[in-house]
């Protein structure tokens, strides 16, 4: 049986039952491979149905103010997308494009993303190409080419192209997507189950974990944050992040940032940056949590969250002056809601 034909046999009696799975909605359709960009079906699947109950169409999503949707994708992480997301949702005057260029188009849509759309909503034949479809097609073929050049994925591209079915694109690029995430997954891949085993190249030589190839070792950088929880009466002080660094457009307590490890609380108290914020008479200081650990695809932060009390009318240059009771209607970092949620 050919490549194709195999898996959308297996796909009959193993798809997973999605609530995008349901819908030819291209709007659904959009929210959902987004989410999953970034995170398992398991956990995006919450985050799904509570924003397309929220933002039930592109014209519901465009009216939207940026903070609502952002504290709905609140922990999904990568926040540029929810912001692609609105700023695509605004581009749109209430349609949704109906055409491959109309939807490439759209602010942080690739072409995995547009291919998926197109597929799944339109039945149009463009094969996805996506962390699964590299590691099925790798691994059946014994491809060592790296996926990460310009080069290799050209030649993924193309051969995805040539074994996608024509006539079932939606059906099949779902099946090779949820193949590769529950049967030929990357640690472990479940051979002994799988349909494809007989027939595939690197089944038989042995070499289907260490497939597919990168040539490029990601590197990794590890950063210090010590966060302040400023409490004046009732009040506290957080800003929101702007620039081009993480977590751009979401909250957060003030924040001294360093590439190595403060020490302890004597030298905090010695540092310009904690003086200038906090003044010369802090009236107490406390350490509340030390040493969360946060890994970021790029990045390991460790971070320190400290009380500060300052005098009930204290104020704070460019920061906003909160009631502490208002902390959860603000979008907060991952790591920032771990830390002060283990008060
Ligand atoms: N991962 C991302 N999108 C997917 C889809 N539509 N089906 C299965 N896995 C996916």
């Amino acid at each position: 049986m050919e490549f194709a034909e195999s898996l959308l046999l297996w796909y009959k009696t193993n798809r997973r039952d999605l609530p995008w799975r349901n819908t030819r909605d291209p709007y659904r359709i959009w929210i959902s491979e987004i989410i999953l960009q970034q995170t398992r079906v398991a956990q995006g699947l919450d985050y799904y149905l509570r924003f397309t109950d929220r933002f039930p169409d592109v014209a519901a999503l465009a009216a939207a103010p940026e903070d609502e949707v952002l504290r709905l994708w609140q922990g999904l992480g990568y926040y540029s997308r929810a912001r692609n997301l609105l700023a695509a949702a605004r581009s749109m005057n209430g349609v949704f494009p109906d055409t491959y260029a109309g939807v490439r188009a759209l602010k942080g849509v690739g072409d995995y993303t547009a291919a998926a759309i197109c597929s799944i909503a339109y039945g149009m034949p463009y094969a996805v190409v996506d962390g699964n479809v590299y590691r099925v097609l790798a691994r059946y073929f014994n491809i060592d080419a790296p996926i990460d050049t310009t080069a290799g994925r050209k030649y993924f591209a193309a051969l995805a192209d040539e074994l996608l079915d024509r006539n079932h694109p939606d059906l099949y690029n779902q099946a090779i997507m949820d193949f590769g995430a529950t049967v030929c997954t990357p640690q472990s891949p479940e051979c002994a189950r799988c349909p494809l085993a007989e027939s595939c190249a690197a089944h038989a030589s042995h070499t289907e974990t260490s497939l597919p190839v990168k040539e490029k070792k990601v590197k990794t950088s590890t950063r210090y944050l010590t966060y302040l929880k400023i409490v004046a009466g009732n009040h506290t002080f957080i800003r929101k992040r702007t620039g081009n660094d993480i977590w751009k457009g979401l909250y957060e307590f003030p924040l001294i940032e360093t590439d190595k490890p403060i020490g302890d609380i004597t030298r905090l108290t010695e540092m310009p940056e904690f003086r200038q914020l906090v003044g010369d008479k802090p009236l107490s200081l406390r350490m509340l949590h030390k040493g969360i650990k946060h890994v970021l695809s790029h990045r390991i932060l460790y971070a320190d969250l400290y009380e500060v009390i300052l005098n009930e009318n204290a104020t704070l240059p460019d920061y906003l002056r909160i009631p502490l009771a208002d902390l959860p209607q603000y979008a907060f970092p991952t790591l920032h809601r771990r830390l002060t949620e283990c008060e």
